[in-house]
């Protein structure tokens, strides 16, 4: 007997793909997994050298709640150093990664039935957070053309007076989009009409930007900051993802309301964790920047395979490890044995079983019409997954 709302949320549409993969893999057959949320890489030696050192010293008890007040200035000079913005320590709640600051922060802000706008394709977890914070997923379609980012406009008629959020993520998962300093500033215009709204700002990406600097919606417009919920960790950028750990950064009413949660729910990370993360960017980001420059040379090899794929249209994204190609074309094709691909969803089914490709399909970050490809892996592998992924679709038939 479980709750009505664990039975309310979706389940990972990702995990009968992973799950299938896996099982594959034991069964000894060749699988290439383009569906991985993480970095390929090991987290940067002095970062885990930082960590060993706070376990030889003996920091093996809790921390405050809210994290470390070194860690929290460290990130306050973070924030200072690479967006410009002005934050104090206490503006500050270090989480167990992003994903939980995220989830607090609506547990935070969100009543009953009060509407957070959700572009898509959105990163999966947004709308389920959203709903076992008890409020309804608006969930605006964006464009291809638009490399699927919202427009003022989009923004502006999803408002209703029962808007609480904004959730952007820039760099984007799944698309790797990026918005501009110009795009934020126009969100920001509209959102400046609705003092109520807030934005969460997503931007766990924000290390792996390849064409130019990445911009925070608050350097974009710094009025916006009373309305400013910045979500930031270390997992992708310093390839920390099992560390586990994030932080919000806002106004103190919120920053409060989130530690009350946090404090019953699970206190502060790992004090380990915390004192890497402090070294992280306490120090340079050479490591970071290397790693950076090896996904953009993929990034640059994976979407001139695709776009050499007829039907298939990929637009260049300006960060992240993902690219979400335009699929449409192979929908409602046979496979060889007569049997139609309908959805996203089959179609990765189908090159996952015949073409041993793993890849997730758009049905399941709300957009149909592309699948996502994650190229945080080696190279070598990229190349043959290309292949075998452009044999896959060419053997379907109009
Ligand atoms: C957009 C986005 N936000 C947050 C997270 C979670 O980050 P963390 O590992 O810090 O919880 C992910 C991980 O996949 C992500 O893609």
């Amino acid at each position: 007997m479980v709750s009505q709302r664990a039975n309310s949320l979706a389940a990972s549409e990702t995990l009968k793909i992973t799950a299938l993969a896996k099982e594959m893999k034991r069964a000894g057959k060749q699988v290439i997994s383009l569906s991985a949320g993480e970095p390929d890489f090991k987290t940067p030696d002095y970062i885990c050298e930082a960590a060993i050192q706070a376990i030889r010293d003996g920091h093996h008890g809790y921390t405050m709640n809210t994290g470390t007040p070194e860690l929290r200035e460290a990130i306050a000079s973070k924030l200072k150093r690479d967006n410009a913005l002005d934050y104090t320590p206490e503006q500050i709640i270090v989480s167990n990664g992003a994903k939980q600051s995220v989830g607090f922060t609506l547990l935070a802000t969100v009543n009953n039935g009060d509407e957070v706008i959700i572009p898509a394709p959105y990163w999966v977890s947004y709308p389920e957070m959203v709903k076992l914070a008890e409020g309804i997923p608006v969930i605006v379609k964006t464009s291809f053309e638009h490399q699927y980012k919202l427009t003022p406009e989009q923004l502006e008629s999803a408002i209703t007076d029962k808007t609480r959020a904004l959730i952007l993520c820039s760099p984007s998962n799944p698309t790797g989009s990026c918005y501009t300093a110009d795009e934020l500033k126009a969100l920001a215009a509209v959102l400046l009409k609705h003092p109520n709204i807030y934005v969460i700002s997503d931007e766990i990406y924000e290390y792996i930007v390849f064409d130019d600097e990445h911009v925070s919606i608050g350097q974009a417009e710094p009025a916006i900051m009373p309305q400013l919920l910045l979500i930031n960790g270390f997992s992708k950028g310093f390839a920390m993802t099992g560390w586990r750990l994030g932080y919000l950064a806002g106004p103190s009413d919120v920053v409060k309301a989130v530690s009350k949660i946090q404090s019953q729910e699970t206190s502060a990370p790992c004090t380990i964790s915390q004192m890497a993360g402090e070294a992280a960017y306490r120090g340079s980001l050479d490591a970071v920047n290397a790693m950076r420059d090896s996904f953009k040379k993929r990034r640059d090899f994976v979407v001139d395979a695709l776009n050499a794929i007829p039907g298939v249209a990929c637009f260049r994204p300006g960060g992240a490890f993902y690219v979400f190609p335009e699929i449409s074309a192979y929908l409602g094709t046979k496979t060889p044995d007569g049997q139609t691909i309908t959805t996203s969803t089959e179609l990765v089914m189908y090159l996952l079983e015949n073409f041993g490709i793993a890849t997730v399909p758009g049905d399941a970050f709300g957009e149909p019409g592309g699948i996502r490809l994650s190229y945080a892996i080696a190279m070598e592998d990229l190349q043959k997954a290309v292949v075998q992924l452009k044999e896959g679709l060419l053997s379907l038939q109009k």
